[in-house]
């Protein structure tokens, strides 16, 4: 905090000082009280002590006329009338203007002297050209007016006060002062104000005497921030932008605990698969079992339980023309709760409840299903990994779908996001066949970088579900750290999510359009 600078220390002062002042008399004149005190410092003192209704005061302006240095002069000296005649009385022969010039030493005063006394008639000439006084006594009443002035800064006859000024003798200002009356709450100390009303004043009962600051409507208040999103959150609404113009359909993604037949079994990952061990994945420990599959809305008339008998019976024995992976299926392990490794879960979940639909030829209706959201991964933290992160997924199901349409897809997909001309590398997932990882050249790097997997759901998992075998399902997905720590320029992943992140860094990143350089 900056340190109370004088202004608010003298006007503290000054209150202190108006308070004690007016004690002794009101109502008091600031400018009799306090002559030296500026305007400003005198207002800020009075509205301190007014807002506490310890005084009232009005503003008085007034006009104050002041002296030009001829009438300094005149007050001095006379005027330059009476000058020229005392300087002739004292000269019983009269004097040429030459002698009067010398004897007043200032050509000026005569010039204007001589012509106002001959008006006055205190002066007239003699035969010989000389000035000579003829009035025995005069009133200087020009001197008289200009000393009244000097000493009132005003003068009780306004036609003398605009007549001075037309001839220059003085010149007005106006002048602002207050005058100042003891409020209903005077004191000679401004109290201490509470701002607040705390429970340790109701408690005590201090309340009841304390003196409340009152409220000032007319103060600006402390600037402030508005809410910025966070740059996931700005890409991720660029990404969804994308998804909404290609006819997508946003999932239902607010499940972070599933079971492991949502996560794993519905997808054919079997279960002794590497990516369910405790390295990989977290298991909820309390509870530890979810409920047996179910339908979650009443217009869900799916037979669960034929759905259950289906993934258990691809899983050990095969079925659809697979042979499955031959072991005994445990219905336990797959009632196990985690945390969800990839929002697969929810697709197959929307899988599962289109296979229901029923499309004008009485099949399953195509659909474009993207959602994105956390997913969390058992991983060693390092500089690109936590063990959360966010997941961009797209699933399109529909007749007749092929892998070289995945790919074109994809290229339009990428596209929107800026990655162009992609290269393809067969991969492996439990859940597609054939699998895809995708690569897209990197300016900034120099080099193809993975930007997401894809394939083609396996029918193992889409004839489970009881969907057509001619319907096909593509599925990809991608992390939405990476392009935004691409973008963004960031090269540790703590800086963009965590209790490190720099919040500056949140409020100042700019909004991203994601197919613009
Ligand atoms: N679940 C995959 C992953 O975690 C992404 C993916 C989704 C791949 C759908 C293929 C199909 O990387």
């Amino acid at each position: 905090m900056a340190p109370p600078t004088n202004t608010t220390a003298s006007s503290e002062d000054l209150a202190t000082d108006i308070l004690a002042a007016l004690d002794k008399s009101q109502p008091l004149l600031s400018s009799d009280a306090f002559p030296n005190a500026t305007f400003v410092d005198l207002k800020a003192a009075l509205d301190r002590l007014a807002s506490r209704e310890m005084v009232k005061y009005d503003t008085i302006e007034r006009q104050e006329a002041l002296l030009e240095p001829e009438a300094e002069q005149i007050a001095a000296n006379g005027s330059h009338e009476a000058r020229v005649f005392e300087a002739l009385r004292k000269a019983v022969e009269g004097l040429s203007v030459k002698e009067l010039e010398e004897a007043i030493g200032d050509k000026n005063v005569v010039k204007i002297g001589q012509g106002k006394a001959f008006k006055e008639k205190w002066i007239s000439k003699t035969k010989d050209g000389k000035f000579t006084a003829v009035a025995d006594k005069i009133n200087d009443t020009t001197q008289e007016q200009i000393k009244t002035v000097q000493q009132t800064k005003t003068h009780p006859d306004p036609k003398i006060l605009a007549d001075l000024k037309k001839r220059k003798l003085i010149r007005t200002q106006n002048i602002f002062s207050f005058k100042i009356h003891k409020g209903p709450k005077f004191a000679l100390r401004i109290p201490e104000e509470a701002t607040d009303l705390t429970a340790d004043m109701i408690a005590s009962g201090a309340w009841k005497t304390a003196t409340f600051k009152p409220y000032n409507f007319k103060a600006l208040g402390a600037t402030q921030n508005g809410g910025a999103l966070h740059p996931l959150n700005k890409v991720r609404q660029e990404l969804r932008n994308i998804f909404f113009e290609m006819g997508f359909e946003e999932m239902p993604t607010d499940k972070f605990v599933e079971s492991g037949f949502w996560n794993f079994d519905a997808l054919f990952v079997p279960q002794q698969h590497p990516a369910r061990d405790l390295q990989d994945t977290f298991y909820i420990s309390d509870p530890k079992a979810a409920d047996f599959p179910r339908a979650d809305s009443p217009d869900d008339t799916k037979d669960y339980q034929a759905y259950w008998d289906n993934v258990k019976a691809v899983h050990q024995d095969g079925k659809y023309g697979s042979i499955g992976y031959r072991y005994p299926w445990s219905g336990d392990e797959s009632l196990r709760l985690v945390l969800r490794t990839h929002t697969t879960a929810i697709s197959a979940n929307m899988l599962h409840k289109l296979a229901a639909t029923k499309g004008p030829d009485g099949r399953p209706l195509p659909a474009r299903y993207f959602s994105i959201d956390r997913v969390f991964r058992n991983e060693t933290v390092d500089a690109t990994h936590l063990a959360e992160f966010h997941q961009v997924e797209g699933v399109i199901a529909d007749y007749g779908l092929t892998l070289g349409g995945l790919m074109e897809f994809m290229e339009i997909f990428f596209g929107k996001m800026g990655l162009h001309d992609l290269q393809f590398k067969p991969a492996y997932n439990p859940y597609t066949e054939p699998s895809m990882e995708i690569f897209a050249y990197h300016k900034g790097l120099g080099k193809l970088v993975e930007i997401g997997n894809s394939g083609m759901f396996r029918a193992e998992m889409l004839e489970s579900m009881g969907l057509p075998k001619d319907m096909r399902v593509f599925g990809w997905g991608l992390s939405l750290e990476r392009p935004t720590m691409i973008k963004y320029g960031i090269s540790n992943i703590r800086e963009l999510l965590g209790h490190k992140v720099d919040l500056e860094f949140v409020q100042g990143s700019p909004a991203v359009l994601l197919g613009q350089e």
